[in-house]
């Protein structure tokens, strides 16, 4: 259901490689509250996966574009004031990925070229395009940035690996550019923390089934899903949230405010043995 909640904005979405993305999602539901915007992703996602369909559906242009590139970036900006007509509105940064995860190395086994690259590709984007962006006012007085982050970036949570790191840092580029950013452009900087979400990116990390299921059960309102992220960003780039900024907001069915509840109690003190070694000592799991 539309409640016209982006008449008349321009947006650029990041990250829409297939229906199962959360930025796929965002697309949709900015061009059913009234948007119009353009889509990006790496030449390689624009290939393999199906962003071109969802441009033909939302009858959005497609601009391939390595996030971590700062030309790249530029071009993305630049045609999207061209062919959207004018400066945009909001941005959607819904990108991750960390060749650590992929490569199954754990955390005290890091390979450091490829922590950089996570580094890069998951957070230091994020600034890039922030100050591409400033640098070409391409951003109307009163947008919305929006960028997609985890729980994991306050809370240990095993498996998730160098990506919790570059989750902080998303988040810290949020507060310190969402300052400059507000104080000179009015523009809004935030970062939304999702709750496990069952896509390709989410799929890489290492038990995300039991992830996904501890998380259900533990939150109150359950998972938010892929969708309800999507309620959730056309918010934050509406003007219903206009003083809205340097924020991590928890989108999480109260998950992150949860300790313990009596039912992950009964279950925890069932399966404890086969994390001890011969001499009963607690080992990594
Ligand atoms: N799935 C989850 O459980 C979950 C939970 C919380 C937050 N998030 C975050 O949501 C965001 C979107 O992930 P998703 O779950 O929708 O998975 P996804 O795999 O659909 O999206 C990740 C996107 O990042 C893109 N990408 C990777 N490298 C890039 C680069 N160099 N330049 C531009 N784009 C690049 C991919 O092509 C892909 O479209 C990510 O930031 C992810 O960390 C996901």
């Amino acid at each position: 259901m539309s409640n016209n909640l982006l008449a008349g904005k321009r947006g650029i979405v990041f990250g829409a490689l297939n229906e199962m993305s959360i930025a796929w999602k965002v697309a949709e539901r900015a061009v059913e509250e009234g948007a119009k915007i353009t889509l990006t992703n790496t030449p390689l996602a624009v290939r393999m996966g199906t962003t071109n369909e969802l441009g033909a559906k939302l009858n959005a242009e497609i601009i391939p574009a390595d996030a971590t590139s700062v030309d790249d970036l530029q071009v993305v900006f630049e045609r999207s004031m061209e062919v959207l007509g004018g400066k945009v509105d909001f941005v959607l940064h819904s990108i991750g990925m960390s060749p650590n995860v992929r490569k199954k190395r754990t955390y005290d086994d890091l390979d450091y070229g490829m922590l950089n690259t996570t580094l890069d590709v998951s957070a230091v984007s994020f600034h890039k395009m922030i100050q591409v962006a400033k640098k070409l006012d391409a951003i109307n007085t009163g947008g919305s940035i929006v960028a997609l982050s985890y729980i994991a970036a306050q809370r240990t949570m095993v498996g998730y690996n160098d990506m919790a790191d570059a989750k902080s840092l998303l988040e810290s580029i949020a507060r310190s550019f969402g300052y400059i950013y507000g104080r000179e452009k009015n523009v809004r900087i935030n970062t939304i923390s999702q709750s496990p979400t069952m896509t390709t990116a989410g799929s890489g990390v290492k038990g995300i089934d039991n992830l996904f299921d501890f998380a259900e059960r533990m939150s109150p309102l359950g998972n938010a899903t892929a969708d309800d992220c999507a309620d959730y960003c056309i918010v934050m780039f509406s003007d219903l949230t206009k003083k809205v900024t340097m924020q991590n907001l928890y989108h999480d069915g109260g998950f992150s405010n949860m300790g313990m509840s009596y039912r992950a109690m009964e279950q925890y003190i069932k399966g404890l043995d086969e994390y001890r070694d011969e001499n009963g000592n607690i080992i990594y799991g």
